[in-house]
């Protein structure tokens, strides 16, 4: 089979190889991959980003894919070949909250991931795709949609009558948007251009905010809201946004801290966060059971993955420089086979 492979740190290392075909064990599931996407994640991991906590040579990049069963291994009951699955990001992380021993195994980073033809998966790690959606569709969620649910959904528990702010036109921002949308939440959208304001209206959200005009936008955010501030902000941005969303968040409210696109370090100021009330919650994806529901929400809801753009398999690097310069709108994929 056709495999991707970083031979060491660096976009330019990444080489389109010839490598032996997998074979399911007892328990496992060969799959052949038809789609992957990819996430800010893999950018870090493929410079080498995540140190000795990844795979340093000879990693097959990319943790969210998608395809058809082609192998069961024994004791595999719940698929069978010619299935459509996609995989869970933790596969793990059945359900329940989060445990360190589920989050130490991690496709695309510590071990290999699925920018390759054919991948064995435990099959308690992998979910059916409902008919309607497409393997590209899928490849987008395991991720970014379940990371955005996780802090909408289960955390943030937005709802009717309630404020979300979500940070620019990512994957993990724009599921956020559909999904507080969906729940029946008001949204507040910070973006980098105007036309990127436009496509985010596009999708749903009320109001937008240039945060590149704008340096107290989390005022702005608050003004929107009558005064009273959001009752979540889904964090994506990290370290040059947090003084505002703190500003923009309403006295018991919620930050979900997801990502850092701007930067890993932000200064908290604590009296804010203290006399505030506010729940600085971190989210780290979330389980198989999530994954489900995610799936089961698009269904209901007839949501599609906005989609920036797939490229083939052979030009990852491109697609993987596409997300580093942060112009894209939705997810970046690629097409496998
Ligand atoms: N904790 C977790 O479980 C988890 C899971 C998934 C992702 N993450 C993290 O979450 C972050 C987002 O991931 P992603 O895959 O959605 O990233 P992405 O698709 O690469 O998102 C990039 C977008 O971020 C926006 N952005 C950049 N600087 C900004 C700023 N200063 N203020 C507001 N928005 C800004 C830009 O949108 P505009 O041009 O529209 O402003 C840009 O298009 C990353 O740091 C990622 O590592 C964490």
């Amino acid at each position: 089979m056709k495999a991707m492979v970083m031979e060491a740190p660096g976009l330019e290392n990444l080489r389109l190889k010839e490598v032996a075909d997998p074979e399911a064990g007892p328990g496992e599931v060969l799959v052949r991959l038809r789609a992957a996407s990819l996430n800010f994640r893999d950018v870090l991991a493929l410079r080498g980003g995540y140190g000795s906590r990844q795979k340093q040579a000879g990693l097959i990049p990319l943790s969210d894919g998608a395809g058809e069963v082609v192998q069961v291994g024994r004791g595999v009951r719940n698929f069978k070949p010619g299935d459509r699955v996609v995989n869970s990001f933790f596969p793990r992380w059945l359900a329940g909250p989060p445990d360190e021993r589920f989050l130490q195994q991690d496709l695309g980073g510590i071990e290999d991931g699925v920018a390759c033809e054919l991948r064995v998966f435990a099959a308690d790690g992998l979910v059916a795709i409902p008919a309607g959606m497409s393997y590209l569709e899928a490849a987008t969620l395991p991720c970014a949609a379940v990371t955005a649910w996780n802090a909408v959904r289960v955390h943030g528990n937005a709802g009717p009558e309630q404020t979300v702010l979500t940070q620019g036109s990512g994957g993990v921002a724009l599921f956020a948007l559909q999904f507080a949308r969906a729940a029946g939440a008001r949204v507040i959208v910070i973006s980098s251009t105007a036309s990127k304001l436009e496509r985010l209206q596009a999708v749903g959200a009320q109001h937008g905010i240039n945060y590149s005009d704008d340096a107290e936008w989390g005022k702005t955010a608050r003004k929107i809201t009558a005064g009273r501030g959001v009752d979540l902000v889904v964090e994506t941005a990290g370290a040059a946004t947090l003084k505002q969303s703190i500003r923009a968040t309403r006295v018991g409210g919620m930050i979900a801290m997801i990502g850092m696109v701007s930067g890993p370090t932000a200064e908290l100021n604590l009296p804010l966060v203290a006399m505030g009330s506010l729940r600085v919650h971190g989210i780290a994806v979330g389980s198989r059971e999530h994954l489900e529901q995610v799936l089961a929400a698009c269904a209901v809801n007839g949501l599609k993955p906005v989609i920036d753009r797939a490229y083939p398999l052979a030009d990852l690097a491109e697609a993987l420089r596409h997300v580093e310069s942060g112009r894209q709108f939705g997810k970046v994929c690629v097409e496998i086979g």
